[in-house]
Order: C-alpha cells, then structure tokens, then sequence
C-alpha cells in the first residue's frame, strides 16, 4: 500500500481547490453538499468518482485518492464550499 506521503508533491492544491476545481465544472459544488453533510463514506466517494469519471471527469488516480479523502472527510474549507446552515 502506499503512503499519502507522496500527495505532498501536489502542494498548494488543497482539498477546497482540487474539489472546487475537479467538481464545479458540470454540476454545482452545492449540488453534492448534502452528501458530504451526510458524511458519506470512503466507498460511496469512491463509487461516485467512478460515475463522474464516466460522465467526464478527468483526474489522476492521484487526484482521485485525493479526492475521495477530501470528500469522506470533508475539512472545514471544503465544508465552506456549501451555503452554511444554521
Ligand atoms: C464531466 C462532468 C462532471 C464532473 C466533472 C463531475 N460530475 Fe458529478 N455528475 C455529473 C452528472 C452528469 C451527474 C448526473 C448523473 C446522473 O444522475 O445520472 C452527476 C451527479 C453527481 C452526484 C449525484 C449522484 C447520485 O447518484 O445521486 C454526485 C454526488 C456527484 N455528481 C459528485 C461529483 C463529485 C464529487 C465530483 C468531483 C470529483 C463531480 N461530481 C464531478 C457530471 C459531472
């Protein structure tokens, strides 16, 4: 397996620039908020990323691990992506 250690080389991409960059182009980022509310798991993200990809999403299978970590445990600054609720 390997280590995430190697992700270090794609700084100053964070999870807010690569999910706002990688997930706003076809549907609005609001638009899978709810799910990352719902804190889904690893496997639903990864699932959803297969989907996307079939529809056109074009990331590398770095960009994809990293994805599915962002969105399966969302940082604050992802979470800021979303309208706030209160
Ligand atoms: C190339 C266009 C495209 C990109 C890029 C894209 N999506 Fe989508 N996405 C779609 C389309 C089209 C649908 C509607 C598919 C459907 O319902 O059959 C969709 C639907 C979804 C859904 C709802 C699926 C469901 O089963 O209800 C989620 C969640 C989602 N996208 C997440 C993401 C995430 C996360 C990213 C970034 C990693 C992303 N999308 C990037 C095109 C895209």
């Amino acid at each position: 397996m390997l280590l995430l250690a190697s992700v270090q080389s794609r700084a100053g991409e964070d999870c807010q620039q690569l999910v706002g960059n990688k997930c706003a182009s076809c549907h609005f980022v609001t638009y899978i908020c709810p799910r990352i509310e719902k804190g889904k798991g690893t496997l639903y993200w990864k699932g959803i990323l297969h989907d996307m990809i079939k529809e056109g999403l074009v990331a590398t299978d770095e960009e994809k691990d990293r994805l599915v970590s962002c969105l399966a445990d969302p940082d604050a600054k992802v979470k800021a992506l979303c309208p706030a609720k209160k």
